[in-house]
């Protein structure tokens, strides 16, 4: 991908025919929180594979600990509704669920609150043995605001949905 170097992803085109565009979100320190930068970041590696024509389809992934364990904890906590409301919180997120391109999430660890969600706007999330799938924000006082409502009852069932979301119990592939 082209333009400033990445901070907390490394974006490249992989394959025998190098027409996979790969998306490694890669801030293990912190699970792969999805902080603002690193959203953006995802954000401008799928505007990159999107409009390259040598680029078949996107894999988006994370390491063997985490795919991603949610939302920035830490930014978000002093956040308040105006903040969130007037300043677009999250709307760089639905790029991903715009791509035209088929987009992979290949998830393994922990696929966590936001991360559950990320893996969740891609069109086929292909899950290892380590995954494990949880919307824990209730345990923080807040809900999945990026679609998880949604998309995880469209993907579980109400009845599974519903027990995640209000307990923030985890469950594997
Ligand atoms: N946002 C910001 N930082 C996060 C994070 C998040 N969602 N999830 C993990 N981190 C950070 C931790 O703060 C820690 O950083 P530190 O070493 O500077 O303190 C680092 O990542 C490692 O996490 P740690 O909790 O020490 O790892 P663990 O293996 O003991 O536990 C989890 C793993 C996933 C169970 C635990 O990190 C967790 O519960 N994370 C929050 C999940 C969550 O609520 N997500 C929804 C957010 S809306």
């Amino acid at each position: 991908a082209a333009g400033a170097p990445f901070q907390y992803i490394v974006a490249e085109k992989r394959g025998a025919q190098r027409n996979v565009g790969l998306i490694q979100l890669n801030r293990p320190q912190a699970l792969n929180a999805l902080c603002a930068a690193l959203m953006r970041e995802v954000k401008r590696a799928l505007d990159a594979f999107e409009s390259d024509p040598h680029v078949g389809a996107i894999v988006i992934t994370g390491n063997e600990k985490a795919f991603a364990a949610g939302a920035d904890i830490k930014e978000m906590q002093s956040n308040t509704f105006q903040q969130c409301y007037k300043a677009g919180f999250l709307d760089e997120w639905d790029r991903v669920s715009k791509v035209r391109k088929p987009v992979i999430a290949a998830v393994n660890g922990y696929a966590l609150g936001g991360g559950c969600e990320l893996a969740m706007m891609c069109d086929i999330v292909y899950a290892g043995e380590k995954a494990q799938f949880g919307q824990p924000e209730i345990l923080l006082g807040t809900i999945p605001g990026a679609g998880g409502t949604q998309r995880l009852t469209r993907a579980v069932g109400k009845s599974l949905a519903m027990e995640m979301v209000l307990t923030g119990d985890r469950i594997s592939a």
